[in-house]
């Protein structure tokens, strides 16, 4: 048979298969076991060496063409199988869902998210730590002197000594990432830090774990008055109130000096706290300028680099914002409870569009 009219055959068949069965066929057919070039190549044994001399080129060449065509009608046939399905599976992501979604946002993951959207604003990175901390991160790395009355006041939990003596213990408070920021990033710094806390205490105002936010800024010419403006400008964001009254009373932490405690204006209506009104005062964090030691520990000279921090309880203004009575519900996991308080995961807070809506 004329080669030509062999090919013109073949590939007709290949070029015509109509899907990926068709093509397996027209596959087997040409170059199969018993495929028809199968055969034709079988019989160059057979011929004399000048006939398969000149046959044997041909045959070859055929079937690297007819290899090429059966591979590009391939990828034909697959592209439009995903068309066809991609045509058949699209999904309307504007559609409701359906059913309405059952998760809520815990009230403390809202407030962190609000927290964090408006220090991002503020041109604040989030730095995270462990939670299990050692002495120095958690006290000696902050100021605390060894066997300083000041490690006795935050109620530790402590671990059982490890091989080497070491106590690992719960960090007190999220002060410890102060530490290994620094200590693993060149200055300047501005960061908040969210996260879990730990004392042993439990009453209507304290849970053993309990949540807060450090915030730090260190560069080289910042004082109490950047610290003031940050705080007012953050109360201001978070209980998305225009004014808030705020009082710096003189206080004393280890790592700060010097220190405060910061107070917000409230008014108490009939068992209401209402934040920018009123002439109540509210203890709501703890703050002050860096103490040179803090900065010596993490290898900052003093004599250059100075900046201010706090340290805020989460859950406490978590309360306030949301009038939430009973801090031990934060942590009962009750479905009723968090339908009640809790956030749609959808509302992501932003401050363009209304923290909390
Ligand atoms: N670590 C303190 C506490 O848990 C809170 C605190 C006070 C943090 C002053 C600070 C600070 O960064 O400057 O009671």
């Amino acid at each position: 048979m004329d080669i030509q009219e062999l090919e013109a055959e073949l590939t007709g068949q290949v070029e015509g298969a109509a899907d990926m069965a068709a093509l397996e066929a027209a596959r087997v057919a040409a170059l199969g076991k018993k495929g028809r070039l199968t055969e034709l190549m079988r019989g160059l044994g057979k011929m004399d060496p000048a006939e398969r001399q000149q046959v044997a080129p041909q045959l070859n060449q055929l079937k690297n063409r007819l290899g090429d065509a059966i591979e590009a009608r391939r990828s034909a046939l697959k592209r439009v199988e995903l068309e066809v399905r991609l045509a058949s599976e699209t999904v309307d992501v504007t559609l409701p869902v359906r059913p309405e979604e059952q998760g809520r946002i815990h009230p403390v993951s809202q407030v962190i998210d609000e927290i964090n959207e408006i220090f991002a604003d503020l041109g604040f990175a989030v730095a995270e730590g462990p939670d299990i901390e050692d002495d120095f991160h958690n006290f000696t790395a902050l100021n605390f002197p060894p066997a300083h009355p000041a490690r006795e006041m935050h109620d530790t939990f402590f671990f059982h000594p490890d091989g080497s003596g070491e106590r690992k213990l719960l960090r007190t408070h999220t002060s410890s990432v102060q530490i290994r920021w620094m200590e693993n990033n060149p200055p300047p710094h501005r960061i908040v830090v969210p996260g879990r806390t730990y004392r042993s205490d439990s009453d209507m105002t304290h849970t053993p774990m309990f949540h807060q936010i450090e915030g730090l800024v260190i560069d080289r010419d910042v004082h109490m008055g950047h610290l003031k403006g940050v705080l007012e400008e953050f109360c201001r964001a978070f209980f998305e109130v225009e004014e808030v009254r705020m009082r710096f009373r003189p206080s004393f932490f280890p790592f700060t000096e010097p220190s405060a405690e910061v107070d917000i204006g409230c008014s108490f209506d009939k068992g209401q706290i209402r934040i920018g009104e009123g002439d109540d005062w509210l203890e709501i964090l703890g703050c002050g300028m860096v103490h040179p030691n803090v900065l010596k520990f993490c290898g900052l000279d003093p004599d250059e680099w100075q900046g201010f921090a706090w340290g805020m309880g989460i859950d406490r203004i978590a309360m306030l914002k949301y009038g939430i009575p009973d801090l031990r519900a934060f942590f009962e996991a009750d479905l009723r409870w968090l339908k009640h308080y809790g956030f749609m995961p959808f509302d992501v807070p932003a401050l363009g569009g209304g923290l909390s809506r």
